[in-house]
């Protein structure tokens, strides 16, 4: 192992309930762009679980290097090179029908949350899933003491941030053409949530 590569203990912890579900989530599904890769483990572990799919991973530049040099490292053929995307500025073109995206909609501003809606709208096809792991309010209560607590921790250290409240985002994902789909409930009250293109 290289210990220089930027590290997530918890992507190791959440990975594996991950991929549960888009086993089923992307069964149908044949080329994926991730957003918001961060350390590219979850790319690294999910290309490899799903061989099926040819995995795009994109992030804000100040991360590239890092993933870069996992996926160099770690990864297989079905996994892209990474790509510079930030939601907020202009996408690249992709060709993909599936998107996915871990622990970046509390850790952007809502306009980017909603930059990020407009963008995964643009790139997928009708039928096209997008699915979305990360803690989330509902009804504005959190699931847990230990969200509440993460939250509180986010808007302190950057009020534009914070645990997104699922009744704000469906409307921002319908104006998409998104359709929710599936909740389903993980580990350390996280969840993983997918939307279909419908329009
Ligand atoms: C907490 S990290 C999560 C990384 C990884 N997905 C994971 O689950 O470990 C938050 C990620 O959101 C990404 N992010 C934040 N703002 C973004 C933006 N404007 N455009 C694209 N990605 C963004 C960060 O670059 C970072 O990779």
């Amino acid at each position: 192992m290289n210990d220089d590569l930027p590290y997530s203990e918890a992507c190791e912890r959440n990975k594996a309930p991950i991929l549960d579900v888009l086993r089923s989530a992307f069964a149908a599904r044949a080329r994926v762009l991730e957003l918001g890769a961060g350390t590219g483990q979850h790319a690294v572990y999910l290309a490899r679980n799903l061989p099926h799919l040819q995995w795009q991973p994109t992030d804000q530049s100040q991360y590239l290097p890092g993933l870069a040099a996992r996926i160099r490292r770690d990864g297989g053929a079905n996994l892209a090179a990474p790509v510079l995307l930030d939601v907020a500025q202009p996408w690249p073109v992709f060709e993909v029908d599936a998107v996915y995206t871990a622990n970046t909609l509390h850790i952007m501003s809502w306009p980017q949350v909603l930059d990020t809606f407009r963008g995964v709208g643009r790139v997928l096809p009708p039928r096209g899933v997008l699915a979305v792991y990360g803690p989330f309010r509902y009804g504005g209560s959190h699931t847990s003491p230990s969200n509440r607590d993460f939250d509180a921790m986010l808007r302190e250290r950057d009020p534009a941030s914070g645990i997104r409240d699922l009744d704000d985002v469906i409307p921002v994902a319908a104006a998409a053409g998104l359709e929710l789909l599936d909740d389903h409930a993980l580990p350390a009250n996280n969840r993983l949530l997918s939307w279909e293109k419908v329009r």
